[in-house]
């Protein structure tokens, strides 16, 4: 047995299901990612989310900028996963968990390192601008925990793809402040600041292109080395939102 059969479900290992995930992912016309719902034994995630619950969360180490102190726009508060410490990480911290990851959303990595948020996002939360992850990032996954989660809840994830057409009327975002509630308001949004930035350092328009949920049990891995895979998240209202998010890189 190895780590994968002690904490995904079976369908999830069958090597034609993995074939067909790879295959739908390739197959996508914009970003290599993809959802997978009922990922994890229901017996393994629910003491992930226990010892979740016991956690001491950061909002300081997760949005001051590094480089010069000022506030990202971010909603998050963290606890960076340390290996052996922190409840999962036999899994999270495997070299089998990087190579089906990878092998799922056709990453390339020569010598995988990871860095893994255990996040916390309090109520009435004011949301990711949009940004990419692609800066030193290869792979996201995303593991949701949060049971009976509605639309009208929030927090939900949206991925955004550049737009060839460039329409200055467009309603135009730079550098939000605060609760970002256009972003549930319009699929097209014009922009020259998204986090991480454009290649060409111009505005473009940008059209949403998919919104998911953060529903219990629900995994999202997405490749930033194949598209940036722009992506935000909207304010969210009464409820806390938890979930992990993990990346993997090659090391410099
Ligand atoms: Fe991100």
């Amino acid at each position: 047995m190895s780590v994968l059969d002690d904490w995904i479900n079976d369908y999830y290992l069958q090597e034609e299901i993995v074939v067909n995930i790879r295959e739908s992912v390739l197959a996508k016309p914009f970003g290599r990612y993809t959802v997978l719902d009922n990922f994890f034994k229901i017996e393994k995630l629910d003491l992930l989310i226990k010892h979740h619950k016991e956690l001491t969360f950061s909002e300081e180490i997760d949005r001051r900028s590094p480089k010069d102190g000022t506030w990202l726009p971010y909603d998050g508060a963290v606890c960076f996963a340390k290996s052996g410490v922190h409840f999962g990480s036999e899994l999270f911290f495997n070299r089998e968990w990087y190579n089906y990851c990878c092998y799922l959303t056709d990453t390339i990595l020569d010598a995988p390192a990871t860095e893994i948020k255990l996040r916390y996002h309090k109520p009435m939360a004011d949301g990711f601008w949009i940004h990419t992850d692609s800066v030193i990032r290869s792979v996201a996954i995303i593991v949701y925990f949060n049971k009976q989660w509605m639309i009208s809840d929030g927090g939900i994830l949206q991925l955004w793809r550049i737009d060839e057409i460039d329409n200055p009327s467009t309603f135009t975002v730079n550098n939000p402040i605060g609760r970002m509630d256009f972003l549930t308001q319009h699929q097209r949004i014009r922009t020259s600041t998204p986090g991480g930035g454009f290649t060409d350092k111009k505005a473009h328009d940008l059209i949403l292109v998919d919104q998911i949920l953060p529903v219990y049990n629900r995994v999202f891995m997405c490749n930033f080395q194949h598209s940036p895979a722009y992506h935000s998240v909207t304010p969210s209202n009464k409820k806390e939102r938890l979930g992990v998010v993990q990346w993997l890189f090659d090391k410099l």
